[in-house]
């Protein structure tokens, strides 16, 4: 038996109701395969700021850094600036627990119709890895004449040697992965962008050289964002910096589906510190208090959560459970042409557990 200390931080609209579907699939699978789980709920969000203030408590950091993992729905508000919600929680997360490798995959499912003309199954499976602590998020800028006619906002992105060759060291890794096909591509913007990228570059072409075994290429953001649209069957792991990595992987959930069917981990490879897995889509105010989310995203995130946690067979099991319901297209949320609610298609993934 093996029990997991798990930090939950549901957030914010639809983050709230899909996490709750996770919990229950975590739940049943964990009594399957003997995994306990200690959640630890932290009511931080943007209603905890309307109270407190600030996104989260000062020692919120400390408190996590408790847990083996974290889990999380998203953060945003209507009426709250993006910048508060994000940069006082979501984004300090990454950088403090140097979760310096957000994984996001992209596979399009049996059963899926993609927005592309006539994809088969399978045929989009890729794997983007994203720089996740600094690059164009780095927080180095600042204004002068802020809210003055002259008003200038300076934003810089810091690019090191040893950030870029250890995010990109870790994708020519996954491409070695027995079920991967051995190719990276590096996403780039040195023609235009010619400090930052530059270094982005060298780093690429010095780890290349100890992976003779894995194809490269390289693509300019622009090019790569029509690529993933004309041809997205070419990639299989892609490696871009933070910006470049967060627009490509809502064109990766999109092609694939829907936004409420892309998984991410926020990784420190070196487990020092706790991992954090949420959906890759935000708080959906749009959609939110509905009951319509798609739970998969979280659900699958919470099986890539499994994974980083060393029960393999268990997040076999949850992936099957969510392909298998895909396929038979009965139980779906409206993004996929369905009309079940979130908490049904939550069930109705605990009753395919061990189908598929
Ligand atoms: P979003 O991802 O919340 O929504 C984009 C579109 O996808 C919307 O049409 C929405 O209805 C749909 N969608 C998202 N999740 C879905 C789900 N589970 N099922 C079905 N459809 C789903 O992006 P946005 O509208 O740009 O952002 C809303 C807020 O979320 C903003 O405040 C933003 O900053 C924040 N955000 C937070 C995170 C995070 O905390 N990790 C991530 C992205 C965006
Ligand atoms: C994501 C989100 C975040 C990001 C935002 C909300 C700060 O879009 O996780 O993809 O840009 O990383
Ligand atoms: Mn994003």
């Amino acid at each position: 038996m093996s029990e997991h200390k798990v930090s939950v931080i549901r957030g914010d609209g639809v983050g709230v109701e899909v996490i709750e579907e996770g919990i229950k699939v975590l739940t049943a699978v964990g009594e399957q395969y003997d995994v306990t789980w200690n959640f630890i709920e932290h009511p931080w969000n943007s209603d905890y700021y309307f109270e407190h203030g600030r996104m989260m408590p000062t020692d919120a950091l400390d408190q996590m850094a408790e847990s083996d993992v974290i889990y999380l729905g998203a953060v945003g508000h209507p009426d709250l600036q993006d910048h508060v919600t994000l940069n006082g929680l979501l984004l300090p997360i990454r950088r403090t627990f140097d979760q310096y490798v957000c994984e996001r995959p992209s596979v399009l499912y049996p059963g899926i119709t993609s927005p592309l003309r006539d994809p088969k199954p399978y045929d989009i499976d890729m794997l983007v890895i994203r720089e996740n602590t600094e690059g164009e998020y780095a927080e180095v800028g600042g204004f002068q004449y802020a809210g003055f006619e002259e008003e200038i906002g300076i934003q810089s992105g810091v690019f090191t040697r040893r950030g870029c060759e250890r995010i990109i060291t870790y994708a020519f890794e996954q491409a070695r992965r027995h079920d991967r096909r051995k190719h990276v591509t590096s996403i780039t913007k040195s023609n235009a962008l010619g400090y930052g990228m530059l270094v982005w570059d060298r780093a690429f072409d010095r780890v290349a050289e100890g992976y003779p075994d894995i194809e490269t290429n390289s693509l300019l953001i622009d090019a790569a964002c029509m690529d993933f649209v004309r041809r997205p069957e070419s990639f299989d792991v892609v490696v871009g910096s933070n910006l470049f990595g967060d627009i490509l992987t809502d064109i990766g959930a999109i092609i694939t589906g829907s936004m409420g069917l892309a998984p991410s981990g926020n990784i420190d490879p070196e487990r020092r510190f706790p991992s954090m897995f949420e959906p890759v889509h935000g708080s959906a105010p749009d959609i939110m208090g509905k009951g319509i989310a798609n739970p998969m995203a979280a659900v699958l995130s919470a099986s890539m959560m499994l994974r980083h946690l060393g029960h393999d067979d268990a997040a076999d099991v949850v992936d099957k459970a969510v392909i298998f319901l895909i396929g038979q297209g009965e139980i779906l949320t409206p993004d996929l042409g369905g009309t079940s609610s979130t908490s049904q298609v939550g069930d109705a993934i605990i009753n395919a557990l061990g189908k598929g």
